[in-house]
């Protein structure tokens, strides 16, 4: 498990509303499509601090805390961990904000890794003057 932070970290990337549509037989949200939320938001911050293309290498400590149902709106903050030569390694939580009478709980975490790439898909160096503002950022 991450941190047992109590309230979310890093940037708030995506928001959206768990539909029928995204339930499995029981009711329960489909691990899958919260998932690929998750990606999505990392997508979003990555190619926004690469200032281009990014594409998913791996997806690495993915906890299911607590089952999301629909009509639940899901956020997810995205922090930026690392940045490599061509890669940026992404702690992605989503937290369950329906209920505005009670406090958000997060319900999944996860930590992905981008890399950045050109338009033909090949990885790409992430520019020098992003790393220091990271570094800069993260200290
Ligand atoms: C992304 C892609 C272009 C990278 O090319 P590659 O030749 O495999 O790249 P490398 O093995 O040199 O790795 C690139 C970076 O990713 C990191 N990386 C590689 N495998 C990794 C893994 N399993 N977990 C975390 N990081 C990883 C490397 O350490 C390297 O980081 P650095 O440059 O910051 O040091 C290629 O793997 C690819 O096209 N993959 C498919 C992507 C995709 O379709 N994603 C799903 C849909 S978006």
């Amino acid at each position: 498990m991450l941190d047992a932070h109590i309230s979310p970290e890093g940037t708030l990337s995506l928001q959206t509303i768990a539909m029928p549509a995204d339930t499995n037989w029981s009711g329960d949200v489909f691990g899958g499509w919260i998932v690929s939320q998750m990606d999505l938001a990392g997508a979003i911050h990555a190619e926004r601090f690469s200032k281009g293309r990014c594409a998913t290498i791996s997806i690495n400590q993915m906890t299911f805390l607590v089952p999301v149902k629909v009509g639940d709106v899901i956020s997810c903050y995205t922090k930026i961990l690392k940045v490599g030569n061509t890669s940026i390694q992404m702690q992605i939580e989503v937290w369950d904000s329906h209920d505005s009478s009670r406090p958000p709980k997060r319900v999944t975490e996860g930590v992905f890794t981008f890399v950045a790439v050109d338009v033909k898909g090949n990885k790409r160096t992430i520019a020098e003057d992003l790393k220091q503002q990271f570094l800069q950022h993260a200290s």
